[in-house]
């Protein structure tokens, strides 16, 4: 959501085109990292050697956006754009959170055949 809501329209931003495609790389790394650890073995000791490489990166990436991209973006986007990203990403988070608790129904148990 944030690539498509709020990097995308950065992108053609001179003053903050580069912060914002650095952000999309760290997306990508991140995505990566993520994908590995999901498929490692978990009772693997690099697994926790992974996943410390894993946090130091998001860390890094929260606080770069956090500190420099987000304050400078608020600077650099008129109100209007904010308030549309806005309105679209309260919206897409709603769905996307109903959706993900939705619960299914429970399938009924078929009773033993004698
Ligand atoms: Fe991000």
């Amino acid at each position: 959501m944030e690539e498509d809501l709020l990097l995308s329209k950065l992108h053609s931003k001179k003053e903050i085109k580069d912060e914002s495609l650095e952000s999309q790389e760290e997306h990508f790394v991140l995505n990566i990292l993520l994908l590995d650890l999901a498929d490692f073995p978990k009772d693997n000791s690099r697994w926790m050697v992974k996943f410390k490489v894993f946090e130091e990166i998001l860390d890094h990436h929260l606080s770069e956006e956090e500190e420099d991209l987000f304050p400078e973006a608020e600077n650099i986007l008129t109100k209007e754009e904010q308030t549309a990203s806005g309105t679209i990403f309260m919206d897409l988070k709603e769905r996307r959170l109903s959706s993900a608790l939705e619960t299914k129904p429970v399938k009924e148990l078929e009773k033993p055949k004698k």
